[in-house]
């Protein structure tokens, strides 16, 4: 995969090459209607080393998801602070937010977000069309990618002709395809099978061995949680200990 990180990131990334380290210091997400307050997140405290395979657990509606987008720099955290490889998040301008977000990290959703009019190919590209490059480096760079995933063969194939384990490798192409240092996965194996499933843990745990890239994963599965460094529990917003 070519490496054109170099002059990419908008920030001084300490430890460029291997994965993003995180740090999340007391942070709080409140979400307020007109007459409802939730809590999503309370007093979280996270530090991960660059290059972690981490998995985050816990019942429905107890902020996963939400920690997830705050990680990615989808959401702004209420409170509290996220620090990516030593920079404040918060310090960071739009331009430089949309280029961490851009390069720098990778996201996979339970449900893919394949765009279904597009085959794999382009699907994968998605995330290049945001970058200065000639067309046929992008192509190459998809076919690398996808090839990558165990995809060679489907290049041409549209979202509807693969199956949900194909079209969730497809999309962890497309998450890859950029070179990310930070793989963000929401329930990646949550519409799977236990055998498509286990293709896709697969994929990931060989991303994070060969590229040394930090991967939080959301997963409801206890034995695919058990197979990362560590488990991160939330109850009600709350890290449970
Ligand atoms: N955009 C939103 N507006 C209001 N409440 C939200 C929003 N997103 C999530 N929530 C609430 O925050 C809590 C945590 O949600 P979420 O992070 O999606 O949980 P999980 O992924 O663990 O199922 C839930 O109570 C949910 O209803
Ligand atoms: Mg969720």
């Amino acid at each position: 995969m070519s490496t054109n990180l170099e002059s990419s990131s908008a920030t001084s990334t300490a430890n460029a090459g291997g994965g993003v380290a995180v740090d999340l210091a007391a942070v709080e997400k409140i979400y307020r209607t007109d007459k409802v307050e939730t809590v999503a997140l309370s007093n979280v405290n996270l530090t991960i080393p660059g290059g972690e395979f981490l998995s985050i657990m816990g019942p429905s509606g107890s902020g996963k998801s939400t920690l997830l987008n705050v990680l990615g720099l989808l959401d702004t955290p209420s409170g509290g602070t996220v620090t990516l490889d030593g920079d404040l998040v918060a310090d960071l301008n739009d331009r430089q937010l949309a280029a961490v977000r851009n390069r720098e990290i990778g996201f996979i959703f339970q449900s893919f977000h394949l765009i279904n009019d597009l085959d794999a190919l382009d699907n994968v590209q998605i995330p290049l069309l945001y970058r200065n490059l000639p067309n046929s480096v992008r192509t190459q760079m998809a076919e690398i990618a996808l090839e990558r995933v165990g995809l060679g063969s489907r290049m041409r194939h549209f979202p509807t002709q693969l199956s949900g384990g194909q079209q969730q490798r497809v999309a962890i192409a497309r998450a890859i395809v950029g070179t990310p240092r930070l793989l963000l996965a929401d329930e990646p194996t949550g519409n799977l099978d236990s055998k498509m499933g286990e293709e896709v843990m697969q994929i990931l745990e060989e991303y994070n061995r060969d590229a040394g890239v930090t991967v939080i994963m959301v997963t409801h599965d206890q034995r695919l949680a058990e197979r990362t460094e560590r488990i991160v529990r939330l109850f009600d917003g709350r890290q449970v200990h």
